[in-house]
């Protein structure tokens, strides 16, 4: 479908400019502006002017590697990023005033891993742009790093539930629920209580946004039984399992791919909007 979607876009560049154009990257902005004139927004062409790869779960492991060894990234420099990509995404697809009950609050769920920890930063950001937080966070890890990023949101008074609520309850108090259970490197079969707050999750009706992969599901084959979030927000590139999304949102965030990188794994990553943390796909 991608494919389509980016031939369709070389046809379209074609006769509007009646010569051949490059569909990489670093040419978005200037088709872009090329094309204003045919009533597309910068987003839809930069869209359809490149084909973003979708990263299987080994490659996906790989890049993050990658960041980590060869790029000296720490984890909490990309976590902040991470989780401010994901604030900044919910912000725009459910902006403050939109929201239909007050305090605006959203629910975010907090896995055992690093999708947890940007939960956690989302949270703290989201609590920074307005919103009202609560963070449901059943285990944790014993890390540093997670300690300090749950003393920040504590001091920043958001509050931690002691136990899953009822779908019922999630929908009369919350207005969006934030998933950060499981990321990339999920596999095999979901363990408690998460299979609980899995099966309340598939009941609610508010929306949910997911962290990278929507929780439960198979890093490349999705699940189609499974929860169906609202909004995806894929980090770094998009996951094999974003294309199964049947949602609303489909942002990237993530914005601090070096383009060395980048060329290696042939992201072809769209360009970000000026200086935005989130690119919108969809
Ligand atoms: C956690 O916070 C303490 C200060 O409270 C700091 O000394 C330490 O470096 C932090 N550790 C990590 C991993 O962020």
């Amino acid at each position: 479908m991608l494919g389509v979607r980016a031939l369709f876009g070389i046809g379209l560049l074609v006769t509007s400019r009646g010569g051949s154009v490059l569909t990489h990257t670093g040419a978005c902005a200037h088709i872009a502006s090329n094309i204003y004139s045919k009533d597309l927004t910068h987003r839809q062409a930069c869209t359809m002017a490149n084909t973003i790869k979708y990263l299987g779960q080994e490659e996906a492991q790989h890049i993050d590697e990658e960041l980590f060894d060869e790029y000296s990234f720490s984890v909490d420099q990309l976590m902040e990023l991470a989780g401010l990509s994901c604030a900044t995404a919910v912000s725009k697809g459910y902006p403050l005033q939109s929201l239909l009950k007050s305090p605006p609050r959203v629910l975010v769920i907090c896995g055992p891993g690093n999708n947890g920890g940007d939960g956690l930063v989302c949270a703290r950001h989201l609590k920074l742009f307005g919103y009202e937080p609560s963070v449901l966070y059943p285990k944790r890890p014993k890390k540093q790093l997670f300690q300090n990023l749950t003393t920040q949101c504590e001091k920043m008074d958001i509050s931690f539930l002691t136990e899953m609520l009822e779908a019922d309850v999630i929908d009369e108090v919350y207005n969006l629920v934030v998933d950060a259970i499981f990321g990339f490197s999920f596999k095999g079969a979901v363990r408690e209580p998460f299979g609980d707050i899995l099966s309340q999750l598939k009941k609610i009706t508010v929306p949910i946004a997911s962290v990278d992969i929507p929780s439960g599901w198979d890093v490349e084959n999705g699940c189609p039984d499974g929860i169906q979030p609202d909004m995806l927000i894929s980090l770094t590139a998009p996951k094999k399992a974003a294309s199964h999304f049947k949602g609303r949102y489909h942002f990237l965030g993530g914005r601090f791919v070096p383009p060395a990188l980048e060329q290696k794994y042939q992201l072809n990553l769209p360009q970000y909007p000026g200086t935005d943390c989130v690119h919108q796909l969809n």
